[in-house]
Formats: C-alpha cells, structure tokens, sequence
C-alpha cells in the first residue's frame, strides 16, 4: 500500500472493479479514488448478494470507513453520479474535485449520432469523447459551476496527498484497460478519448509518480474488447460460446469479443505501466475447478502453472487471482510474494 493505483492491462473489462472491492476491504484502505475517462466504464462489483454496476463510484465503496474521491481528470455525467450515490448509500462520504468536468446531454447526442463516433469507433454513446474535446477546447463546464454538485466538490489533491503524507492507505482504481489508451495503442483511433495507463490515473487524481508504491496491473485469464480494433486470434463466437468466455458489457449490453491470454500484449501493458504486481481474474472460467477457491494450493496443476508461466515471461509477481465474480473470491498471495 499507502498508493496503490489499479490499471487494466488489456482492453478494460478485466475485473478491476472487483479486485478494488476486495483490496478496499481486505486492507481496510482509508481513501478509495476514481481516475480514468468517466462514467463510458462499467466496474462490476458484487458484494453480499448484490450486484452493483458502477459508473463513477469508486468501487472502494465497499469498505465501509472509506472516503471517495472522485479526481479531476474524470468527467462526472450529474445523472449517472447522483444514482450511484443512492445505490451505494455513500451520501456523506463522497467528493468530486471542483474541476471534475461535466457531461451534458448535448454531449451524449453526439456521441449518438455521430456516424464517425457511433459507427466508425462504436464508442459507448456515453458523451465522454464529446465531453473531452469541448475540454480541449475550453468550454467544458467544471464540477464547481453546477450548483447541485457544488456541496460534493472538494480539492481532491490536498486531500490525498495529506492522507498519504500521514502514511494512510490509498487505492486509486483506473478505468478502461492499457490499449484502450489514446497515446499508447496500436489501435488509434479505436480507442478513448485520453490517455488510461498508471501514470494518467495519477494525474488525473493529482498525486505525483514519487508517491506510487505499487502499481497493480489487471489481467483476466483471456482478453475481451468491446467495439472495433484489431483483436489477435480473436474466438468465433461459437468458440467463445464453447469456451464460456462469452460476455455482454456492463454499459453498452453488447456481446464483448473475445481471444486467448495474450503474453505480448500483457508484456507490453507491465512495461507501459511500471506494473509491480499483476492480478489475474476469471482463472475459474479457464479453469472451472478454481471455482470459490481462496488458497493457491486448492488449484489445479494447469491452474497453478497458468500463474508461473505468467510469472516467467512478464517478470513481475502475480499477487491476486479471482476465482468468482465475488469480492471474497480472491485467492491472496501478496503476503507471501512481497
Ligand atoms: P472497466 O472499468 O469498464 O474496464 O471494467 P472492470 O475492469 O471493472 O470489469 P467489468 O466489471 O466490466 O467486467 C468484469 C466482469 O467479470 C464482471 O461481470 C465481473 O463480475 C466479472 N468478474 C470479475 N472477476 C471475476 C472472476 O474472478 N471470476 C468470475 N467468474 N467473474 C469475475
Ligand atoms: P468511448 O470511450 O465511449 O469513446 O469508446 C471508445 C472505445 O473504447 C469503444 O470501443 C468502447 O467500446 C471502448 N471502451 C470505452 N470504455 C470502455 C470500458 O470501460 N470497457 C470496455 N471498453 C470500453
Ligand atoms: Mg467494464
């Protein structure tokens, strides 16, 4: 800990709203903070029997003691943000940086409507490309100018940085996976709107690349991507079928694609982000017998060999691995790798 900023290490979707969920409430972290693009993400995390799909609460919220910080890179659609409050039941506890820029529904419509967004990117027709371009251009509204939001807003940097100065923990989830990155994909322009690696996250939340301890990378035990872009040995849908690696995405509800675990590709996302530990969601769809387990030695040879070649060829310690959609479905090895 005290940071530990929380990145996807393909095309989003890789369980990071989970493995926040159980860090948040394994290490009872004092402060969970969003960075990314906005609420375009789905984190997915289901905890004590409920399901919760959340677009701009920091998947922290779980841990009950926890304050929420919303950082200033991420742009706040009020609609999608003040549902989440309520769902969540974190009214009290949760703060939005004043220069948050907001979404609008002009913005969604042209996310919808436009044939270069809609059709060419497939974007999720949620306004965040629209949002960011009136930013570059500056006339985005901010968070401090809408008054329903102003009683949330806070100054998000000051109050990370005194937390971590007072050596208290922080986890800072990322959105969005590495080569969904506007700089750092071979894929442009089927990408988002801005940059999403580790050292984006920072910045958008305002705390500085000394204060990083861990960078946690995300991993699911195959690589999915929503939309369009090239996708290496990508699975007929038969074959995902076959394979029960078929997934539809938590915003759009369309069938996620899907292919094989792609050691180059994580190779280059360890490097992108400074990855110091990697976590490896779904070993229980690749290895159905992993199902529930919380102790490495409860898996399978396969299982269990999967984790060292990983291991081997990105040369950085795999820490969790989920074995369940559950918060509790993790297997931890962070105590006996670092
Ligand atoms: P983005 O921020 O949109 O990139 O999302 P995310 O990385 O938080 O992932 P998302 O929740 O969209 O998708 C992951 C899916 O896998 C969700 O349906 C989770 O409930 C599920 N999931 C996460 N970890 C595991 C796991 O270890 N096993 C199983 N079976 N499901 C998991
Ligand atoms: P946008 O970010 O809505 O502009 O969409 C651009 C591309 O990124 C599309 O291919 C989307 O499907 C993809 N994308 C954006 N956010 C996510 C996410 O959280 N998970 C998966 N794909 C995403
Ligand atoms: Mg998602």
């Amino acid at each position: 800990m005290p940071l530990t900023v929380v990145v996807g290490g393909f095309y989003g979707d890789e369980g990071k709203g989970k493995i926040v969920s159980y860090v948040a409430v394994n290490d009872e972290v004092d402060i969970g903070v969003r960075g990314g693009v906005g609420p375009n993400a789905g984190h997915t995390v289901v905890y004590k029997g409920t399901k919760y799909k959340l677009r701009q609460i920091p998947a922290a919220f779980v841990e009950e003691k926890a304050k929420l910080l919303i950082g200033a890179g991420v742009l706040v659609d009020p609609e999608v943000f003040f549902r989440e409050l309520r769902e969540t039941g974190t009214e009290g506890r949760t703060f939005i940086d004043r220069n948050c820029g907001i979404i609008s529904t002009r913005h969604i419509e042209m996310d919808r409507s436009s044939p270069h967004l809609k059709k060419t990117i497939a974007t999720t027709g949620t306004g965040t490309g629209p949002a960011n371009a009136d930013r570059a251009h500056r006339r985005l509204k901010y968070a401090k100018d809408i008054p329903e939001l102003v009683k949330y807003t806070a100054d998000v940097p000051r109050l990370l940085n005194g937390v971590l100065d007072e050596g208290r923990r922080v986890l800072l989830e990322g959105t969005q996976g590495t080569f969904l990155s506007l700089f750092h994909t071979d894929a442009y322009p089927y990408c988002t709107s801005k940059d999403v690696t580790a050292s984006a996250i920072c910045s958008d939340v305002g705390v500085g690349p000394t204060k990083v301890d861990d960078v946690l990378v995300v991993f699911k035990s195959y690589v999915t991507r929503v939309g369009r872009g090239p996708l290496r040995d990508e699975y007929s849908r038969q074959e995902a079928e076959n394979l029960g690696v078929l997934e539809v995405a938590t915003v759009t509800g369309r069938t996620r694609r899907s292919a094989p675990f792609d050691y180059d590709l994580a190779k280059r996302a360890i490097e992108l982000n400074g990855g110091t530990q990697i976590a490896v969601t779904k070993i229980d769809i690749t290895f159905p017998d992993a199902k529930g387990k919380r102790r490495f030695e409860e898996l399978s040879s396969g299982a269990r060999r999967f984790v060292s070649t990983i291991e081997d060829r990105l040369g950085v310690p795999v820490t969790l691995l989920g074995t369940g959609p559950e918060t509790e479905h993790v297997i931890d090895l962070r105590d006996q790798k670092i």
